[in-house]
């Protein structure tokens, strides 16, 4: 076998031998159930892992990763973790967390080419090409990425929001919120963008309300702040 692949299986039985040591009892109890109380939607960036940043077990968080963590309307792969998430495993937080300095982020906002991954990223486009001239106001690239980063989260939150499955679960009164975090890969630290809705309406209040911070907007631009789904 390929020698980078067989340490992969040495350091697994190192891992499940010291778990094992640890906690004798502790495949056991996760072969019985998973009882997550989280549902992570992140990026498949390999410096992004959902497990650890949040120091969370196996079996505390049920996660949900792709290129640049964008929820499309249509998307069955995300829209069936998401059900299941809610419906079968009642999990009580969704948690959408992007990242700064975000390649599939960078790649939309710079049009860059990489192939069928582009179709993908034109979903953060659409984010991107929405706030076009709020973003044109910042002069410094990285910044503007930084806003994007964020603008896009705040956009997959509204798009889970507006799902069947969240409207039902709301509908029948199932407590579940969905929070916008932004990682960063400099220092480690989660931020909170400030959005963490129970409903529809509240994650387009909450959004517009973080959008109008970002880009120290007034009330009457803020008021203007259209098309968020609300
Ligand atoms: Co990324």
């Amino acid at each position: 076998m390929d020698s980078a692949i067989s340490q992969l299986f040495t350091n697994n039985r190192t891992w499940a031998d010291s778990m094992q040591a640890e906690d004798p009892a502790y495949f056991l109890r996760l072969v019985r159930q998973q009882s997550p109380e989280y549902l992570w939607i992140g990026c498949s960036d390999s410096r992004v892992p959902a497990n650890q940043i949040i120091g969370l077990d196996p079996g505390e968080v049920f996660v949900h990763r792709n290129v640049a963590n964008v929820v499309v309307h249509t998307d069955l792969n995300a829209l069936s973790v998401i059900q299941y998430a809610i419906d079968i495993l009642r999990i009580r937080h969704v948690l959408v967390v992007g990242h700064y300095g975000c390649g599939g982020v960078k790649a939309a906002m710079d049009d860059e080419k990489n192939g069928l991954v582009d179709n993908w990223l034109r979903h953060v486009q659409d984010v991107r090409d929405r706030h076009a001239a709020r973003l044109a106001q910042l002069s410094d690239p990285a910044l503007r990425l930084d806003r994007l980063c964020e603008l896009n989260v705040i956009h997959q939150v509204i798009n889970i929001c507006q799902t069947t499955v969240l409207r039902d679960a709301w509908q029948r009164g199932q407590d579940v919120t969905v929070h916008a975090w932004c990682y960063s890969l400099q220092n480690g630290l989660v931020s909170d963008l400030k959005v963490s809705a129970r409903g529809r309406e509240e994650a387009v209040e909450q959004a517009r309300n973080a959008i109008a911070r970002m880009f120290w907007m007034g009330k009457r631009q803020r008021d203007a702040l259209a098309g968020l789904g609300g």
